[in-house]
């Protein structure tokens, strides 16, 4: 049987400012949502490091640290861009429609490689 991902509303534009990231859940899975002067990413929320949120990380750019041990992620990629992670996160889709984010909850995967832009 084949099923067929629909993109879910998961915030309105609102609630996450440019500049800011948003813990969210989508199908038990926590991702997070980032405003990049208006535009959206999300990427899967837990570091691949260690337990940490990197929803709560700053941004610069296009760019997470995370809170933790402040390894850096690319959000378009998952690229992990610096020490001590290594292993990328996955992407997901998202697009805006009336001022609310939509997020199809099908992870990208193996995207990025370790350490490189
Ligand atoms: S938990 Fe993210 S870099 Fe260690």
């Amino acid at each position: 049987m084949t099923v067929t991902a629909v993109f879910v509303r998961v915030a309105s534009v609102d609630e996450v400012p440019a500049g800011t990231g948003k813990a969210v859940t989508v199908d038990g899975q926590q991702v997070a949502l980032f405003n990049v002067n208006g535009t959206f990413y999300a990427i899967d929320d837990t570091c691949t490091h260690e337990e940490a949120s990197l929803a709560a990380g700053a941004v610069y750019g296009e760019i997470v640290a995370c809170p933790k041990h402040g390894s850096r992620f690319h959000l378009p990629t998952g690229r992990v861009l610096s020490l001590p992670a290594v292993v990328p996160v996955s992407t997901y889709q998202v697009k805006v429609e009336d001022g609310q984010v939509l997020l199809l909850p099908v992870p990208q995967r193996g995207r990025g490689m370790p350490h490189k832009l």
